[in-house]
């Protein structure tokens, strides 16, 4: 990062350093995937290298799993944790009952799977991911790679009677590949614009044979934690009903974590 963060970086920096007031030591942590949570990550390892935390970390991904250990967290698999006492990940977009879209990053299986293996799911997010009606990210599906073709035509079809404004269909490629996520399966990415009710769409895309999951995370997020590139962060916890504002010091020159230049 040469020393100097960006305003986005900023933002999503401080807020994981205040998600990261949320661990101490003894817990099992789920790890989140995505630029935001790769802060947490940094953010717990120093912990861990610094301050002698001891976790055990969940990652989402096989990325998660690398980085985590790069910093120094003990990492074990979810079925050795079996339970987690916090989830901490990022998110595409969310909304006032903390209802998010996740699935840019191709990991909301695991991710989802994961926060719900846990007592309480915090988010951190800059403010760009705030919305008022979900659904102008596409909404990422987990499919699997049989019968693609037929998975497609029946999402097609369920999108009719769906509260939603646009109802293309894209499969995510990498290249000229077509994208695999870390369970082996394929990415369909809905370009829905708006979303009328989640609940219901989550539900009957959920029916479809092919699909695996949705990225929509309904009743799964406890806390949404907003940097902001000025240092403020605010914190809002939907099950307390609380709100929190707290401002953190970055300097411009501050060299924090000279690993995630690239
Ligand atoms: C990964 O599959 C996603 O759910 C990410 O958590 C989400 O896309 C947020 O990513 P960023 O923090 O990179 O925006």
């Amino acid at each position: 990062m040469g020393g100097q963060l960006s305003p986005i970086d900023k933002a999503k920096f401080v807020a994981a350093k205040q998600a990261s007031e949320y661990v101490t030591s003894g817990m099992k942590v789920g790890l989140g995937t995505g630029s935001t949570a790769a802060w947490l990550v940094q953010c717990l390892g120093e912990m861990v290298r610094e301050e002698g935390l001891k976790i055990k970390g969940v990652p989402t991904s096989n990325r998660t799993a690398k980085l985590a250990r790069d910093v120094g967290i003990d990492v074990i698999a979810l079925d050795e944790a079996k339970w987690l006492d916090i989830t901490i990940d990022g998110t595409d977009e969310y909304d006032d009952e903390l209802t998010l879209i996740k699935g840019g990053g191709g990991a909301h299986l695991r991710e989802k799977i994961v926060a719900t293996a846990s007592d309480r799911m915090i988010v951190i997010a800059d403010a760009s991911k705030k919305v008022d009606t979900l659904g102008a990210f596409p909404l990422p599906l987990e499919v699997v790679p049989f019968g693609l073709p037929i998975t497609q035509n029946l999402i097609a079809e369920t999108l009719t009677g769906m509260d939603v404004l646009g109802n293309e269909v894209v499969q995510r490629m990498q290249g000229d590949e077509p994208f695999v996520t870390d369970e082996g399966n394929f990415i369909l990415d809905l370009h829905l614009k708006r979303i009328g009710n989640p609940r219901q769409l989550s539900l009957v895309i959920n029916q479809i044979p092919g699909v695996v999951e949705n990225g929509l995370f309904i009743d799964i997020c406890d806390v949404v934690i907003v940097g902001h590139a000025d240092g403020t962060v605010t914190t809002r916890d939907i099950t307390n009903d609380t709100s929190d504002v707290v401002r953190f010091e970055v300097l411009d020159d501050e060299n924090i974590f000279s690993d995630m230049a690239d």
